[in-house]
């Protein structure tokens, strides 16, 4: 499914050297944020060489302008009014890495009104929105990119809509959760019980505070929302695709899993038949040892995509993570700028 076209050209008003800017309005300065701040800054001429694009982010809006931050970046270009983004005519792109869902729609919707391409993380919002907002986008002439949305670094959604463009995609099925793998890992290789490895994630920042999205294979079933709408076409909601966590995994269905020579992941799981069926799914499922999924641990995701032609693929890389991430939101800015 491609992206809508393109009739907002960047600025073309850079005032010397015949470079093009690519100017940002950044919303978020947290874990994402403070990565896309930081490989713009190290990035900035070396892009300027290659794509005779100055990309850089001119102003951030976040909640609290006293917050220690994890990238250097000058105080007097952050505020905390949405306005003074989203009403800047000489902004080309907004990317928003807030999160939740009802400020971050706003804001995204108002920055397509005002002609501005959007560039999110924000795999929530899509599974909900993605029709009404890629419309939204089309219909003022400007981009609205995701890549960051699902599988952080990996570039799922760009295979996927490679593969759909000649072929027919039957079925996805992967590792979408970085934090419920990191999980089961610990439990499958540490012998931890479901609290202990739970604590050992949240030890090392793998697990939010509040870990029910991940732990309850709600995030995944966002995740798999969007990758059904890429694969198939459909926007199946995440409240009609079947859903199982992985509270009820425990130590003892790993001991039994390993006797089969396998063990336990956290599956999403989708199916289009030839009449246009769409089943879908996210659970644990018994893994044999010998396959890739086995072997996808901690953070790391995994997709395998099967198409009539081109048989199954699959794709392998961190799913989380602030330069990961970042590092796909920067890829949707190269779009912009290639284009
Ligand atoms: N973290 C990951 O590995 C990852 C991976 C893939 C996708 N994502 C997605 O990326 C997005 C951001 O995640 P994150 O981990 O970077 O979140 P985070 O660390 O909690 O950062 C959120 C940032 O947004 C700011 N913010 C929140 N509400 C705001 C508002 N109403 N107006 C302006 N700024 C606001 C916060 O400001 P203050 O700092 O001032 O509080 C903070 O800087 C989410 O949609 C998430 O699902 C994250």
């Amino acid at each position: 499914m491609s992206t809508s076209t393109i009739t907002h050209n960047i600025s073309q008003t850079a005032k010397n050297k015949g470079h093009r800017e690519l100017r940002i309005g950044l919303f978020g300065f947290g874990v994402v944020g403070s990565g896309v701040v930081k490989i713009l800054q190290q990035k900035r001429e070396e892009f300027k060489r290659l794509f005779k694009t100055d990309v850089y982010v001119d102003r951030i809006c976040v909640r609290d302008t006293e917050k220690k931050r994890e990238a250097l970046y000058p105080n007097d270009r952050i505020t905390t009014n949405p306005i003074d983004l989203i009403e800047d005519e000489s902004l080309d792109c907004i990317i928003e890495v807030i999160g939740g869902e009802f400020e971050a729609r706003d804001i995204i919707i108002r920055s397509l009104r005002s002609r501005k391409h959007v560039i999110t993380a924000n795999k929530l919002l899509l599974s909900y929105d993605i029709e009404y907002l890629r419309q939204a986008a089309f219909r003022t002439g400007v981009q609205l990119l995701y890549a960051a949305s699902v599988c952080g670094s990996v570039p799922v959604l760009r295979a996927i809509d490679e593969l759909a463009s000649s072929d027919t995609i039957r079925s996805i099925k992967g590792i979408v959760n970085g934090s419920t793998n990191f999980i089961l890992t610990a439990m499958s290789q540490e012998g931890l019980c479901y609290e202990q490895a739970c604590a050992e994630a949240r030890r090392l920042g793998f697990l939010e505070a509040d870990p029910s999205l991940d732990v309850s294979g709600a995030d995944a079933t966002q995740k798999l929302s969007v990758l059904i709408y890429h694969a198939f076409g459909a926007h199946v909601l995440p409240s009609d695709i079947k859903r199982e966590g992985i509270e009820g995994v425990t130590a003892d269905d790993f001991v039994r899993a390993r006797e089969q020579k396998a063990t336990i992941k956290l599956i999403a799981r989708a199916t289009c038949d030839p009449s246009g069926k769409i089943e879908a799914s996210v659970a644990p499922e018994v893994v044999p040892l010998s396959h890739i999924f086995a072997n996808t641990q901690n953070e790391f995701n995994a997709l395998e995509i099967v198409a009539d032609h081109a048989g199954p693929q699959l794709l392998y890389g961190k799913g989380a993570g602030s330069l990961p991430t970042a590092s796909a939101v920067v890829s949707d800015l190269l779009e912009l700028v290639k284009d």
